[in-house]
């Protein structure tokens, strides 16, 4: 068993994480900075898992954090969730995503290169693929410029990752390419809880159904696709979670940098999820269709078929799963961690 160093551990798929790798038999210690979470989180892991979890309260840019967490801890490994993800807010302010985002992620391998920890899992995303590729997406299609901010810093961070494994063997580096997170655990006391107006299509369905937002606005209606709406690879974050795991495993006995999609395989339209989610919950969504939102592609899904060969790792959640689990958080917490 191992421990694991989880950065960003108190956010939405971090806490799940935790939670797998307590209940696999791992130590877990986690690096917040409670900049998008709330502790409150940890808490439930613990609850959950009857395990305690080693929490500072910290930045990924603070060395002298970093360093106090590597002299007090045997850390085996990294899982590094800590960033900043919102798009728009990416086009407002993008010293901030850089900083964070890209600075960050350098503060913490120079940190784990003085400490001697080689293992390292990052959150990517699908933002990464050049849009003009045509789903399902494989890791070996070109990537491209994203089209905003927040995916420019996954791009960057991938490519030097990439080139730091390429100069250094000791270096063991997974890259994991989330397609569209969603869902919750099971027992409904963990799920996802964004502060303000939700920019993603799943938390803005939770917050209508609770009665926090009036209706959902569809962005755009007369995509090439199925119905007209955004196809998207909606994956629950238990299996994301898990695929943690298996991306830990893989990188303890190799060496180098290397990607692996995580999604379903399955595209799904948003109407198809506001459908689905008034079927299996038994409420309605009100909706309008409006604008196309900027930045859209049609169409984006996996081809999972290397995480599923190379790190043994499956989707065991379908799409009812994924919107009755979340639906079934947000009732028990319909202001999320802030009850
Ligand atoms: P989240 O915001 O819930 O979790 C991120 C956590 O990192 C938060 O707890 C936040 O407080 C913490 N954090 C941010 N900056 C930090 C810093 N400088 N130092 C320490 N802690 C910091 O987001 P999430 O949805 O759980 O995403 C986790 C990771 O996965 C992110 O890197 C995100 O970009 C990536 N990702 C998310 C999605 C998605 O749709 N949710 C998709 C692809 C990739
Ligand atoms: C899904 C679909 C929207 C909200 C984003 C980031 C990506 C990754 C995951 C981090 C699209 C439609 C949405 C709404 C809608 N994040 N939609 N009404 O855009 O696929 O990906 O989150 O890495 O980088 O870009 O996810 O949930 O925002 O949208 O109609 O209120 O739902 O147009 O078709 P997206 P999303």
């Amino acid at each position: 068993m191992s421990k694991v160093l989880v950065t960003g551990g108190a956010g939405y798929i971090g806490s799940h994480t935790c939670v797998e790798l307590l209940n696999a038999g791992h130590d877990v210690v986690v690096l917040d900075n409670l900049s998008n979470s709330s502790k409150e989180a940890l808490n439930r892991v613990q609850t959950l898992t009857a395990k305690s979890v080693d929490f500072v309260e910290g930045d990924i840019l603070d060395e002298v954090v970093l360093d106090q967490i590597f002299q007090n801890h045997q850390i085996d490994a990294v899982i590094h969730f800590a960033g900043l993800k919102a798009v728009g807010e990416s086009q407002k302010i993008p010293l901030k995503y850089f900083e964070n985002n890209i600075s960050g992620s350098i503060s913490l391998v120079q940190a784990m290169e003085r400490a001697n920890v080689f293992n390292l899992v990052f959150s990517s995303s699908a933002t990464v693929y050049d849009e003009a590729n045509i789903s399902p997406l494989n890791e070996d299609m070109p990537t491209g410029m994203p089209s905003n901010n927040y995916g420019y810093t996954k791009l960057i961070v991938e490519q030097l990752l990439e080139k730091l494994a390429q100069a250094d063997e000791r270096w063991s580096i997974a890259l994991l390419r989330y397609f569209n997170p969603v869902g919750a655990h099971k027992s409904g006391l963990m799920g996802e809880d964004p502060q303000g107006i939700p920019n993603n299509l799943m938390p803005y369905v939770t917050q209508v159904a609770v009665g926090r937002r009036e209706k959902l606005s569809i962005f755009g209606n007369d995509y090439d696709t199925v119905d007209g709406t955004g196809v998207r690879d909606y994956i629950h974050v238990v299996d994301l979670a898990n695929a943690h795991l298996c991306a830990l495993n893989n990188r303890l006995n190799a060496q180098g940098c290397r990607a692996w999609n995580i999604g379903t395989g399955n595209g799904c339209s948003v109407l198809e999820i506001k459908n689905t989610f008034e079927r299996v919950n038994g409420i309605e969504i009100p909706f309008e269709f409006a604008p196309r939102r900027e930045g859209d592609v049609a169409t984006s899904f996996a081809n999972n078929a290397r995480a599923v060969q190379e790190l043994g790792w499956t989707a065991k959640f379908g799409l009812e799963d994924m919107l009755a689990d979340s639906w079934n958080w947000q009732k028990q917490n319909p202001n999320g961690y802030r009850d």
